[in-house]
């Protein structure tokens, strides 16, 4: 969004935002259940944030209003408290003060994320050369059921909307619905807005009902048609909710393919709205990218991998079945299948983590190898360092957590237990099933482990013992 169409004229942003989301039968407030991997409330304040300054934008917020605030804070928007949620024209009511002395005010749907800056911009214009009372985003989709309905005068300016429920016999067939979304004269709203009773199934003041008022008062509403219907499109229940994910994922993946990365079926990957990838990077169907990962280009991303707040470099090959999450991988790093990388490790340049291998804050140096069924927590691994089959580093005693330092070039025989806090030092060598409990010096060989004792022909003369004995 340039900073002409945000400067041009002041604007404030009422967000309704307080329902409780009734439809979707949830324990959790309807703007914070998510699409794209982000809240619906999230959607609505980034087209917001475009075209506004954030102080100017005022969330309402009601149903579970403390929760609701916490998940959005950060884009630091104002928050208006509607106590009781007695519908949409009540929640406009509690923005009078905030709105006092403003000349307009854009009203957005908190559950309708898929609306675009371009849009906004376009409404606003449109009502501020109007000059009108309300300027009403309507749109044509397909299938208007559930929606309130647009009734235009012969002149094109809007009489009322009804709501699905309140629509005469006829009315039905009637297309184009009220997105939700409008602008404000704001003197007139609130000089109006008291009107609003709550006639209607629900016994809720519509904020709907004002289009109607205004007219009574010779005042003008004007509407907008959306140029795509998908737009304005609501979510009320959980298949709405499904539907506008898929159309998210779909545009995400499309975007991501339009940038050089292959996807392979792309319909079954879940990639979140503020994902990375490089180009020539190859991405396996059912990869889930999420959160805010960022790929660098020429790396393979094999099926059933879930990455979450990654950064990985560039030529990194991740396979199948991989679980990583936030966390560094660099360039050229090999990784799974069946890996499981935790919070805050690093896996350094051209290193490999192999099937089964855990990795939890921990460090792998430059081409380090793990390969192999081991777990490698609160860990420093030195460049070219090589960990053999079935390490276990035993980081916790019960009460705290204790750190493992493996020095550059050492070698961890396989089943090894180290015991932290410990180190081995660079270029230390540890023999295959050792328990290691104290530091190995640097070039060392440790041995922890019983001796092995030999007895010959000890099977043999059990066998033959065990046979005369049943005999
Ligand atoms: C509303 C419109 C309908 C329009 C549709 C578009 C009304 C009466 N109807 O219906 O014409 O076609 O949006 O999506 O406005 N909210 C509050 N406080 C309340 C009640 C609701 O903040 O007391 C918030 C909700 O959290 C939601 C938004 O207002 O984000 C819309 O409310 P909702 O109940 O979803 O209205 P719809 O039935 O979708
Ligand atoms: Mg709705």
């Amino acid at each position: 969004m340039s900073t002409s169409t945000r400067s041009a004229t002041p604007l404030s942003i009422a967000i309704l935002a307080a329902g409780k989301g009734t439809r979707l039968k949830s324990q959790h407030p309807k703007v914070l259940h998510e699409i794209g991997g982000l809240p619906l409330l999230a959607h609505v304040i980034r087209a917001a944030t475009a075209i506004a300054p954030a102080g100017s934008i005022y969330c309402i917020v009601g149903h579970e209003a403390e929760r609701v605030r916490r998940a959005v804070a950060h884009y630091g928007t104002q928050f208006i408290e509607q106590r009781e949620q007695l519908g949409t024209g009540h929640a406009l009511m509690q923005c009078r003060e905030a709105l006092a002395g403003q000349g307009a005010v854009l009203v957005l749907s908190g559950d309708a994320p898929l609306i675009t800056p371009e849009t906004l911009t376009r409404l606003r214009d449109f009502h501020l050369a109007q000059g009108a009372a309300m300027t009403i985003l309507t749109a044509e989709p397909p299938a208007p059921f559930g929606y309130g309905r647009i009734l235009r005068q012969p002149d094109g300016e809007v009489s009322a909307i009804v709501e699905q429920k309140s629509l005469a016999p006829g009315q039905e067939a009637l297309r184009e619905i009220n997105s939700g979304t409008y602008v404000f004269d704001v003197a007139k709203l609130f000089r109006y807005i008291d009107q609003i009773k709550t006639e209607n199934p629900h016994r809720e003041f519509y904020l709907t009902d004002i289009v109607a008022i205004l007219r009574r008062a010779g005042e003008r509403v004007m509407a907008v048609k959306a140029e795509n219907w998908s737009e304005v499109l609501g979510v009320n229940t959980r298949g709405e909710l499904a539907a506008l994910d898929a159309l998210l994922r779909r545009r995400k993946a499309a975007q991501l393919m339009n940038e050089g990365v292959t996807i392979f079926q792309p319909e079954s990957c879940v990639i979140d709205q503020d994902v990375q990838v490089g180009p020539d990077t190859v991405v396996g169907p059912f990869v889930q990218l999420l959160g805010s990962t960022c790929i660098g280009s020429e790396c393979k991303i094999n099926s059933f991998s879930v990455l979450t707040n990654m950064r990985v470099g560039d030529g990194v090959m991740i396979r199948h079945g991989s679980v990583l999450a936030d966390s560094v991988v660099e360039n050229r790093a090999i990784l799974g299948p069946y890996c499981h990388i935790r919070p805050e490790s690093h896996i350094g340049e051209g290193a490999h983590v192999g099937n089964f291998v855990e990795v939890k804050k921990a460090r792998l140096g430059r081409g380090a190898k793990a390969n192999h069924l081991t777990y490698l927590g609160d860990a420093e691994i030195g460049e070219k360092s090589n960990i053999g089959a079935g390490t276990i580093t035993c980081n916790y005693d019960g009460v705290h957590k204790h750190r493992t330092v493996i020095g550059k070039g050492a070698f961890i025989g396989s089943d090894t237990t180290l015991v932290a806090p410990v180190t081995v030092a660079e270029g230390a060598y540890v023999g295959a099933g050792s328990c290691i409990t104290k530091d190995v010096p640097a070039d060392a060989l440790a041995v922890a482990r019983a001796q092995q004792v030999n007895r010959p022909g000890w099977a043999k003369a059990r066998r033959e013992k065990i046979k005369k004995d049943k005999d």
